[in-house]
């Protein structure tokens, strides 16, 4: 029998992906998913091969009943954007917070042995670290970091009280198809216009670009390790970081233009640098990236040509 794995915000753009990864793998996939900024036809290719209901992870009425009989979870329904939880903290807590906790109480209460919860470089926050190990201090500075750290936390501590086994993997900088409303989706969306890019601060700062196949492979790896090694945090990045002028270049050299940058007052708070170190990942986990920059750009605004009005 297929074993059952709820993806909640597999309609987003990550969850999208492991959910065709999951069916490719012959799970027996349902998607939990209130389609705020997730969309049904991210879910186009296996519509016919999963389960999908559309539920919020913020009632927990809803949760218990997808839960059931499922083996594994992978929590990715957040709110994900950076400027946005500065305007809409109150947001960000009940959804990632307080929607996290319902989470882990569903999965607690219906007998799930594993959940696997994508965190987030801007844990670090402003870290002067390069590369930034696991066991930097946390030190969120806006409140989609603070919500995701405290996201973690509960993961440990539900593992630790309760034996849940769970496994927390912080992303870097995720890009790929079906992306929205980030950097290199608006670079994209601009440059095939013919637009120059925007960019905060003189274009210097380096950011650890994974390409969203590789994060995939980071995350079903929280499947596979020992009961041991759960509780705990992975860093999931290349080890490599690129200057935002690099991708600028990667783009035009990709659509053979040479569009400039615009550039724009430096956002405060920003890191200079953000790149993470892959050894323990490595080590337990063995994962490494796979993904090149130019491939992912490649891959990346292929997907954008024929979906020009998709941001
Ligand atoms: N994209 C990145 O760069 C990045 C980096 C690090 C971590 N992450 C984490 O990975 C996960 C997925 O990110 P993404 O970029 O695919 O974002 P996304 O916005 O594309 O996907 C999030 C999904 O969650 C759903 N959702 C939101 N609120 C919900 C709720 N209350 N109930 C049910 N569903 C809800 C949305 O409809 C969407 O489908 C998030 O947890 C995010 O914090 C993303």
């Amino acid at each position: 029998m297929q074993e059952k794995i709820v993806v909640t915000g597999g309609a987003g753009f990550i969850g999208s992906f492991l959910c065709e990864k999951l069916v490719e793998q012959g799970f027996d996939v349902t998607v939990l998913d209130n389609l705020s900024t997730g969309k049904p036809e991210n879910l186009e290719k296996i519509k016919d091969k999963i389960r999908f209901v559309q539920a919020d992870i913020t009632v927990r009425e809803q949760i218990d009943p997808v839960f059931s009989g499922a083996r594994y979870v992978f929590h990715l329904a957040a709110l994900s954007y950076v400027g946005e939880s500065v305007q809409r903290p109150s947001d960000y807590n009940r959804i990632n917070i307080d929607g996290t906790l319902n989470v882990l109480q569903a999965a607690k209460a219906q007998g799930v042995q594993r959940v696997i919860f994508p965190s987030t470089c801007i844990v670090y926050g402003d870290t002067s670290s390069v590369p930034v190990p696991e066991t930097e201090p946390l030190n969120p500075n806006t409140p989609y970091g603070f919500t995701k750290a405290a996201g973690e936390w509960y993961c440990r501590m539900f593992n630790d009280l309760h034996g849940l086994q769970t496994v927390c993997v912080r992303i870097f900088n995720a890009y790929g198809p079906r992306m929205r409303q980030r950097v290199i989706s608006k670079f994209a969306l601009r440059m095939l216009n013919g637009e120059s890019p925007l960019v905060n601060g003189n274009g210097k700062q380096k950011r650890d670009l994974i390409y969203v196949s590789d994060i995939v492979d980071g995350l079903l790896c929280g499947l596979k390790i020992s009961p041991q090694q759960c509780g705990k945090t992975y860093n999931i990045g290349t080890g490599t970081s690129h200057r935002l002028t690099e991708v600028v270049d990667a783009i035009n050299s990709e659509l053979g233009t040479h569009t400039p940058i615009e550039f724009r007052p430096a956002v405060a708070g920003e890191a200079e640098e953000m790149t993470a170190s892959t050894k323990t990942a490595e080590k337990v986990l063995g994962f490494k990236a796979k993904v090149g920059l130019r491939e992912g750009i490649h891959q990346t605004m292929e997907w954008f040509r024929q979906h020009p009005n998709r941001n």
